[in-house]
């Protein structure tokens, strides 16, 4: 089986397309598959733009169990990384079954088929919800989880705890859970970023559109939490760097050097921003005014939660490197980028 090989699931998607390239610039061999639920075939473009290659493509659906054996009947790779997932939090509340079925089938599909076909390593996107409103922050990877607050993360929960099961269960998979923070940003070459459907969920891509005047003006949701400036605080890690973190998980499976056969690592840069300091971080990165107000608390917000990230840069040798400055110029980029704005 080819050590060099990914099967990136879900590749097209935002953080999906970011780690294509790292792993194409890092020597891999890549495969996408996606069904272009949240994504589109642009982002594969850009890929290829950056990097020069364009990578091996199926379209499939990964809940598809006949369409994903035929990629493991095809293609030769050793280590999957599984980012196919929904991920909206809101949504997920609404229509839990949509997220129970999309997510958990689509990982156990793999898992499956991992185990059929003999290939040993696989990286899951995990999230910093799984820590809910933690106690004490910063929250270490040994931090305990609280209840799901909602059904998309209760998805994230049940699939770490199914890799962890699989791992101990079979001689031969290996599994390392990543729980991203908040990812943000775009890549310096504004080929490829975010590009929510609809209305966005989440800060950034919100600050980009209502610069871009799609959006008429952002709602800080929330300006009497009890932080210092009254919002909330998060941990904001750029993309680039994220999609980094996945080309060492699987260096570090694909060399042998797990301490188990399955690892959780916080993926965040340590330092808690606040909603006020991002959209000031955004004003001033890109020399313009954002039309702001503050508005209500969003309901299943927590306060705050940031990484203790000293794991990952002892064991993974891997650490944030980006200024926020520059993620937040990349952002601005990217949308003026997809809008033709110059
Ligand atoms: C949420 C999820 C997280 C998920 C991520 C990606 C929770 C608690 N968090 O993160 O698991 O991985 O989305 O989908 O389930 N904000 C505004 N105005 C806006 C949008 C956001 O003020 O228009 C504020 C929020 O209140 C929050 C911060 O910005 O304080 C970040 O929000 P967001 O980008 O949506 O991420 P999270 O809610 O932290």
């Amino acid at each position: 089986m080819s050590r060099r090989g990914v099967l990136v699931a879900g590749g097209a998607g935002y953080i999906g397309s970011h780690t294509t390239v790292e792993l194409i610039e890092a020597g891999y061999e890549v495969i996408v598959v996606d069904n272009f639920s949240n994504s589109d075939a642009s982002s594969l473009e850009g890929v290829a733009k950056i990097t020069g290659v364009k990578p091996i493509f199926v379209e499939a659906d990964c809940c598809d169990k006949e369409a994903m054996r035929k990629v493991f009947e095809e293609y030769d790779f050793d280590s999957v990384i599984h980012f196919a997932a929904f991920k909206a939090v809101g949504e997920s509340v609404a229509e839990p079954l949509k997220y129970y079925r999309n997510n958990l089938l689509s990982f156990v599909n793999i898992l499956e088929l991992m185990v059929e076909y003999g290939r040993h390593n696989v990286v899951f996107s995990s999230s910093a919800t799984v820590y809910g409103d933690a106690d004490v922050l910063p929250v270490t990877e040994l931090t305990p989880r609280k209840p799901a607050t909602s059904p998309y993360g209760n998805t994230k929960q049940m699939s770490e705890d199914i890799l962890r099961d699989m791992t101990t269960a079979t001689e031969t998979l290996n599994g390392i859970a990543l729980r991203y923070f908040n990812p943000i940003g775009a890549h310096p070459s504004a080929q490829i970023g975010e590009l929510p459907r609809g209305v966005p969920n989440n800060l950034v891509p919100y600050i980009t559109q209502t610069a871009a005047g799609i959006r008429e003006c952002l709602s800080i949701f929330g300006g009497d939490y009890p932080t210092p400036d009254g919002s909330c605080l998060r941990d904001y890690i750029d993309v680039v760097d994220l999609a980094k973190a996945h080309v060492v998980a699987i260096n570090r499976m694909v060399e042998g050097r797990s301490k188990s056969r399955y690892e959780v690592f916080n993926i965040g840069t340590g330092s808690p921003v606040s909603v006020f300091e991002l959209v000031r971080g955004f004003e001033q990165a890109n020399n313009l005014k954002l039309n702001y107000k503050v508005a209500a608390r969003r309901a299943g917000d927590v306060t705050a939660v940031w990484a203790d990230t000293t794991l990952a840069n002892e064991e993974l040798g891997w650490r944030a490197e980006r200024e926020l400055c520059d993620t937040l110029r990349s952002a601005w980029e990217w949308e003026k980028n997809v809008r033709r704005i110059k």
